[in-house]
């Protein structure tokens, strides 16, 4: 099947804050991404990412983790969701929870994440101050499978970017940023045209391993 013919993959996308990087989806689809992105959830009803999906006409959900007694519970729910919108691929997009080991077991190979520094360096939050208080002279994003290791998941792309004398947090945020709306519609495109997967614990493009 040519991927003309191949019907777009259903996605849902989960975040937690401003959503640009669900902003790039979106703005890849009519460019060419074989994405069909059946809803966008939350777990903040404030999440601007939400008023994006809103104005793209896209199915928003919140769940918010104080209706539930604890993770286990919060993430049946979230796989309930997912499921019941028919996602074959689910996109991390700013979702700042940690996830049960049965949710990422669930979705092995099937779920992405975006993460804001060079895995495996700075893995967990605030990865900018991080990066320069280390004194790193590049920094950048990668997208990953998520296994249940934090941030630890097999690489599929990475961006670098340089880090300037005098940025600082929200400069260096800036930079990485732009970046990150380039590589994960990238990454994305690659799962949606059955170029990319996981097997036995790597990531493989075209059927063979991906060097970042
Ligand atoms: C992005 O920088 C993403 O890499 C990061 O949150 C930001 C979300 O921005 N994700 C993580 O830190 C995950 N651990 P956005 O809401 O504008 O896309």
């Amino acid at each position: 099947m040519t991927q003309s013919e191949r019907a777009p993959l259903p996605i849902v996308v989960l975040l937690s804050g401003s959503g640009s990087n669900l902003q790039a989806i979106i703005d890849a689809v009519p460019a060419g991404l074989p994405v069909d992105i059946r809803a966008v959830i939350s777990n903040k009803m404030d999440a601007y990412g939400l008023e994006r999906a809103r104005q793209a006409g896209i199915p928003t959900q919140v769940l918010s983790h104080r209706d539930y007694a604890d993770r286990e519970s919060y993430d049946a729910a979230l796989a309930a969701l997912i499921d019941g919108y028919g996602a074959q691929l689910v996109v991390l997009a700013g979702f700042m929870r940690i996830l049960s080991d049965g949710f990422v077991r669930r979705y092995e190979g099937r779920m992405l994440n975006i993460h804001p520094s060079l895995l495996p360096r700075h893995r967990g939050l605030d990865t900018h101050t991080r990066a320069l208080a280390a004194g790193d002279g590049e920094h950048g994003a990668t997208v990953h499978f998520v296994s249940p290791e934090l941030d630890a998941g097999p690489i599929i792309i990475q961006a670098r970017v340089p880090v300037h004398p005098g940025d600082t947090p929200e400069s260096l945020a800036a930079r990485v940023l732009e970046q990150e709306h380039r590589i994960y519609p990238q990454a994305i495109r690659w799962y949606a045209e059955g170029r990319l997967e996981l097997k036995d614990g790597a990531a493989l493009l075209d059927g063979k391993p991906v060097t970042p």
